[in-house]
């Protein structure tokens, strides 16, 4: 322990994997550690140009010092071949490990020591390091969450221009300038999606082939290989030309949405400069007046204060920015169930443990919320649970994330995912358990808890239950009203089961 800084080389997560579990079972702290890239660049394919390195060869990274670990760092101790019998196991979460995976691929030149300084940490029993309200346990969100982004946007942005056809494969190439290492997941990604069709995606750092069955990859090549003009780009050009509408054209969004490094990769980008002009030259005002003219029916006016800014739909929940709390959230928590149930309980929001955990309901609340469903007869398991608002909205008190009330425009922007968990799971009976939740059930932001708990209510072709959030039973003060607080909600829950299943 302490003493001599260990140098140790490694070329990608798996190698850092297998390293720092035998530094933590031989009790390595941090600082006696070195952890460098082969060819000192950081990045995980090494910086070298050329094809990647066979394993066996001299371009493969030292190993550590130690013996090697045989999988994962999560499988169980191992001894170093000199020191006795490692004193404790190691165990690390899913969810730390993934996170740790993804951070991996973020460029910074102390990557892998940082992320041991976690590993670390987590071995320590500081649960805390995952945490946004940690030092570095923001840092890993943050870089975890750039890494997402960056693969959202080069899923996004990518080009594939086709080449001429009896040229042989690959049949598309693109080029991409990705921030981080995210080149590895997204050729799966597009392995995925294009089928059999040949293609190749080059980047200053790294070259991916698919040639039909199987990924491989080589080093970069030069800038020029993915420069071919193409017939499937013409048509997209003069296609994206017709869907263009100036009486929308708001460029100072579209720059924000599509961040200003893609543009000059991406064909459609030359025609904007362009269209931009000809709306700022008086295209917007007819292109405004001839969508109006197609509409029929009444104008209504909004007033100001109701206007609902235009919103992204996005695919995942990962990849919400319809609202601002998915930046200090560690991450958005899906509601999760029964596919096909018949009640659905609808909660406010993630609570700390929930942010930490990825799960609905699984904290404090969660446990009083358990209680009340057994009390009412109702298995867990059977029901499907979700929440108004999908991310953790809190604010620092000392060390701690204190809960607080998501803002009406926060609930109408994930009202959009609501909606899509009803759609699908479609139950008979939705329980809100709070005002926040009967407010986005009700789509009402005038709801008020007293006036619904007495009756279930029908809305949009299914009943509503409204009863106190588990979290009001938990804090609600004197044994007596908590009691009363707890039995109404059991009541509220047997209620819901009988209009479900009778
Ligand atoms: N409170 C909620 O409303 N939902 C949860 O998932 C946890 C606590």
């Amino acid at each position: 322990m302490g003493g001599r800084t260990q140098p140790i080389a490694v070329a990608g997560f798996d190698e850092w994997r297998a390293a720092a579990r035998e530094l933590i079972v031989r009790r390595v702290p941090p600082e006696s550690v070195q952890w460098t890239s082969p060819g000192g660049g950081g990045d995980l394919f090494g910086a070298q140009p050329g094809p990647a390195p066979e394993p066996g060869t001299a371009e493969q990274p030292a190993a550590p010092q130690t013996t090697r670990a045989a999988e994962g760092v999560a499988a169980a101790s191992v001894p170093a071949a000199s020191t006795p019998p490692a004193p404790f196991g190691l165990r690390v979460p899913r969810a730390l490990m993934e996170l740790l995976q993804t951070a991996a691929c973020y460029r910074a030149g102390d990557r892998w020591s940082f992320l041991y300084k976690v590993l670390w940490r987590w071995q320590q029993g500081q649960q805390e390091v995952m945490s946004m309200a940690d030092e570095d346990g923001n840092r890993l969100q943050t870089m975890a969450r750039a890494v997402r982004r960056e693969e959202h946007d080069m899923h996004a942005y990518l080009r594939f221009r086709e080449r001429p056809a009896g040229e042989g494969a690959p049949r598309f190439v693109a080029w991409f300038e990705p921030a981080h290492d995210v080149l590895p997941q997204v050729a799966q990604h597009f392995a995925a999606r294009m089928g059999r069709a040949t293609w190749l995606i080059a980047t200053p750092e790294a070259t991916v082939l698919w040639d039909g069955a199987a990924l491989h990859f080589t080093g970069p090549l030069a800038r020029g290989a993915a420069d071919i003009e193409d017939a499937g780009e013409a048509l997209w050009l003069t296609y994206y030309r017709s869907i263009f509408n100036p009486a929308r054209l708001n460029p100072d969004v579209m720059h924000s949405h599509v961040r200003t490094r893609f543009w000059k990769n991406m064909p459609e980008a030359a025609l904007v400069p362009d269209m931009v002009s000809q709306a700022a030259a008086g295209a917007r005002r007819v292109g405004q007046a001839s969508a109006v003219g197609r509409r029929s029916g009444t104008t209504i006016p909004i007033a100001p204060e109701k206007a609902q800014p235009e919103r992204q739909q996005p695919h995942t929940l990962d990849e919400c920015r319809r609202c601002e709390l998915w930046e200090r959230a560690t991450q958005a928590v899906p509601g999760e169930g029964a596919k096909k149930a018949r009640i659905m309980l609808v909660g406010e929001q993630p609570g700390d443990q929930e942010d930490l955990q990825g799960h609905p309901f699984v904290g404090p609340a969660g446990a009083l919320l358990d209680r009340a469903l057994a009390q009412a007869g109702v298995d867990r398991s059977t029901v499907y649970v979700t929440n108004a608002v999908k991310h953790f909205k809190w604010e620092p008190r000392g060390k701690r994330r204190l809960h607080k009330t998501p803002a009406q425009k926060e609930i109408l922007a994930c009202h959009y995912w609501l909606e899509g968990e009803l759609e699908q799971v479609g139950p008979r009976v939705v329980v809100a358990l709070g005002s926040t939740a009967l407010k986005a059930v009700l789509e009402d932001s005038h709801a008020a808890l007293k006036d619904y708990m007495d009756q279930p209510v029908q809305h949009a072709g299914r009943w509503v239950v409204a009863t106190y959030h588990p979290a009001y039973v938990l804090r609600v003060p004197g044994a007596d009203e908590k009691a009363r607080a707890l039995a109404a909600m059991v009541e509220a829950l047997r209620a819901a089961a009988k209009i479900a299943y009778e």
